[in-house]
């Protein structure tokens, strides 16, 4: 069995949507600790709520990527047994930069969810910079995580219909709808061990 770690920064919303699908549709993991780089996030609270283990690293101060501070995230998720050889590690919404010692540790077990078709819109404000930019299609991806900064192997993407009267809002809500449905279907496709990475490609079988 495969043990789960979603890293959170605010509402969320991401990983209530993969807890809640991991019990409704029985997905063969382990929902072991949720960690949030801040003490005021609201989705602490709704982990709790699911019965799940929470812990705050607190990051304030911390800037960019810095292997010092995922230290200590390596040394929590070793407290709940989520290891590069049986856990997966989920950023839901997580803003901060890993490191590539990071990284490297968790090889090919560190999966996040972007709000773009990516490598379009990369980096903060996706959904607005697909509006500014005038796309008529944007949506979601989930990707394993490397280096750099949304560039890792995609696993899954949904598209969205960007509308002549979307805000940066509305799109975004219409976008996260999408984002709940791909992300648990992600960490069933691992959880079933059906994702192999090939080079810059995922082959899900
Ligand atoms: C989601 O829209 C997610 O795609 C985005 O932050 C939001 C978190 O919402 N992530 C990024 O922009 C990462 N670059 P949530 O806390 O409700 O899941």
């Amino acid at each position: 069995m495969i043990n789960l770690a979603i890293l959170i920064s605010g509402r969320g919303s991401n990983m209530e949507a993969i807890l809640k699908s991991v019990k409704k549709n029985k997905i063969p993991i382990k929902p072991a600790v949720v960690i949030s780089n801040k003490s005021d996030a609201k989705g602490i609270n709704i982990a709790q709520k699911l019965g799940v283990r929470t812990e705050v690293i607190e990051s304030h101060g911390i800037m960019g990527a810095n292997w010092d501070y995922d230290k200590k995230i390596v040394t929590i998720l070793e407290k709940y047994d989520v290891t590069p050889k049986n856990g997966l590690v989920c950023l839901a919404g997580f803003m901060r930069i890993l490191s590539p010692e990071f990284i490297r540790h968790f090889k090919g077990r560190i999966m996040n969810i972007h709000p773009a078709i990516l490598p379009s819109f990369p980096g903060l404000h996706s959904q607005r910079q697909a509006i500014e930019y005038g796309v008529k299609y944007s949506g979601c991806t989930v990707h394993f995580v490397d280096e750099g900064v949304d560039t890792g192997p995609v696993i899954l993407q949904a598209a969205v219909k960007v509308n002549a009267s979307d805000t940066e809002e509305s799109l975004s809500a219409r976008i996260l709808g999408q984002e709940h449905k791909i992300y648990p279907k992600a960490v069933k496709l691992f959880a079933q061990g059906r994702i192999k990475i090939s080079g810059r490609r995922t082959v899900i079988s």
